[in-house]
């Protein structure tokens, strides 16, 4: 039998991704996105889409029970612009662990045993040392990176709760804490729509189109051989088949975990911007300024336990691939936003 999955944000940038994929894998998917940042669009057509808010608990019961039985529920939606965070905490503790929670609750009261959430390298604040493992410490410096965490003690709470209850099927959840995620869908058809992207990969990409006339390296003076940050850029289409094999390893019986998603090694800032003009042709002014507040100067994913525990390796490890199938992203909406007027 199909086996029938329900999706938050799967309108979004990451869950589109997924979607699809979870579509190509042969599953049944239920997309819940508000279409606050998402888009209808990037629904994979097989895929059922509710426009509904995945913190709404009684809605989100509703069609966990019209559908039933809904074997997981992977959980993509929530606001994701760090600055955002700092200027607006409410804002993320409101749609980000408060809404999660009342998503757990409407699985618990519905009978779903299986929750895969889209958690974020920002729980480690900043580490220590790099590659980071999934024990090393979590000291989120900015709310986004709280709210996250939050959520991840909320699953593994609810976890406990039920195995100690006795439930004769406990509750299990993988919680995948992203690295940079980047790139877009190698024929093009999904990549990052959200308007006003802080994202140094899709921002760069925009001025490699003309969407913007320039760009910005946030500090030069990190203690990195070029003095620029350095993150690990992960294919989002990499990411996305993580999730499959989650979702996999969760049906199939697979214990609850925290798992790095991410290459194991990183780039800086100004490599990062070299390929993408690199991969454009195009030389777009970049000027120099200060720090941005709350960037640790590394961050890459020791990803030993995804690969040893779902069996993922990468595809698209690559960074001119992840540059230029986001540079080619950036041209393919610019159309499609001409098409729309
Ligand atoms: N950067 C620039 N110029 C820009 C945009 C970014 O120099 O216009 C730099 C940043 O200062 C940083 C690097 O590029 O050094 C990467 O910045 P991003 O904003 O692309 O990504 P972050 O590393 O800040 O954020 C990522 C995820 C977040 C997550 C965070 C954890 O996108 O969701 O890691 O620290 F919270």
């Amino acid at each position: 039998m199909t086996a029938t999955v329900l999706v938050t944000g799967g309108a979004g940038y990451i869950g589109s991704h997924t979607t699809r994929q979870l579509v190509q894998a042969g599953y049944d998917v239920l997309v819940v996105d508000n279409l606050y940042s998402g888009h209808a669009w990037a629904v994979d057509p097989a895929a059922r889409l509710h426009r509904v808010d995945a913190g709404d608990g009684a809605a989100v019961g509703r069609l966990l029970r019209d559908h039933a039985p809904v074997a997981a529920v992977v959980h993509f939606a929530g606001h994701i612009v760090v600055p955002e965070s700092v200027a607006d905490p409410i804002k993320y503790y409101r749609n980000n662990p408060i809404a999660s929670t009342n998503l757990i609750e409407a699985c618990r009261k519905n009978g779903v045993q299986r929750f895969l959430f889209s958690s974020s390298a920002a729980v480690y604040g900043e580490p220590d040392a790099v590659p980071i493992p999934e024990q090393a410490a979590t000291v989120p410096i900015n709310p986004y990176g709280r709210s996250k965490l939050v959520t991840e003690w909320t699953l593994e709470d609810v976890a406990h709760a039920s195995r100690v209850n006795g439930d004769a099927d406990p509750f299990q959840y993988l919680a995948l804490r992203y690295f940079n995620v980047a790139g877009a869908s190698l024929d093009a058809a999904l990549g990052q729509a959200t308007p006003e992207a802080t994202h140094l990969i899709k921002v760069a990409c925009e001025a490699a189109s003309g969407k913007r006339p320039d760009m910005k390296i946030f500090g030069t003076d990190y203690p990195t051989p070029d003095g620029t940050c350095i993150r690990d850029y992960i294919h989002v289409e990499d990411l996305a088949a993580a999730h499959v094999l989650g979702l996999e390893y969760l049906l199939e019986g697979g214990g609850s975990t925290v798992l790095n998603c991410g290459y194991g090694h990183g780039f800086s800032v100004r490599e990062v911007v070299d390929m993408v003009q690199h991969v454009s042709g195009v030389s777009f002014p970049v000027e120099e300024t200060d720090r941005r507040a709350g960037d640790p100067p590394r961050l890459v994913a020791d990803n030993t336990r995804v690969r040893e525990t779902l069996g993922w390796a990468p595809r698209h490890d690559d960074l001119a691939l992840i540059c230029r199938t986001a540079f080619d992203w950036e041209t393919a909406l610019a159309d499609r936003v001409a098409r729309a007027g």
